[in-house]
């Protein structure tokens, strides 16, 4: 493997921004290519817990507005599409043909419970994949805590093991919406080499 260039290293890293304000179009077409590159993302016994609803009709942001924040509400209706990223905490039933060399299925198998760290914890890494993938595409993101999760769910996943996570607008970005970028932790402040 060689290593990015510095162009593709500033887009994917340096100089991508979350935006708090978005324009443009995001197509299927699109969309179906983000999803083809953040499959390939790695997860524990590939587990691939995640699931997503790309909301892009003014039906569906409207489903989503009243579970929003305040401070969300706005720049996500603004967004050309805002993908809910959720995890399946019955991931395990798919094992069998996601990890088929052994028997992982009955690691899991059991209380819903003892599945929920696994599927939050890889769940979370694919929404990051996301975020990833989308800027590698040349899209822009705002990925989004700030929203009312059990409502989500009840509106998006009602009657299923699916449990939403990390919301991520994604479009253009309007570089009037953003702040100063803020600092990072230093290597030093944030890492050691034992
Ligand atoms: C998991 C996660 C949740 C976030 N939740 C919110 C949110 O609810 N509302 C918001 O305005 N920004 C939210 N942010 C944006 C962060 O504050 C922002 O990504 C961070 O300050 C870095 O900004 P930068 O990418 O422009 O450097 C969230 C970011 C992440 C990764």
């Amino acid at each position: 493997m060689k290593a990015l260039d510095a162009t593709a290293l500033d887009q994917l890293f340096r100089t991508a921004r979350t935006y708090n304000r978005f324009t443009g179009e995001v197509d299927d077409a699109t969309v179906k290519q983000l999803y083809d590159l953040v499959k390939w993302g790695p997860t524990s016994a590939n587990q691939c817990p995640a699931r997503f609803v790309f909301v892009r009709s003014e039906e569906g942001k409207q489903k989503l507005a009243p579970a929003l924040s305040e401070g969300n509400r706005e720049k996500t209706l603004s967004a050309p599409v805002v993908a809910i990223v959720a995890h399946d905490l019955d991931f395990h039933e798919k094992l069998p043909y996601l990890f088929p060399h052994t028997d992982a299925k009955s690691w899991f198998d059991g209380p819903q419970e003892n599945r929920r760290d696994h599927a939050f914890r890889n769940g979370t890494l694919q929404a990051a994949y996301l975020i990833l993938a989308a800027r590698a595409l040349g899209l822009d993101t705002g990925p989004m805590t700030g929203f009312d999760a059990a409502m989500v769910d009840q509106l998006f996943f009602a009657g299923t093991s699916i449990r939403s996570n990390i919301l991520v607008n994604l479009g253009k970005g309007d570089p009037a919406s953003i702040f100063d970028r803020s600092p990072r932790l230093s290597f030093d402040e944030a890492c050691r080499i034992v």
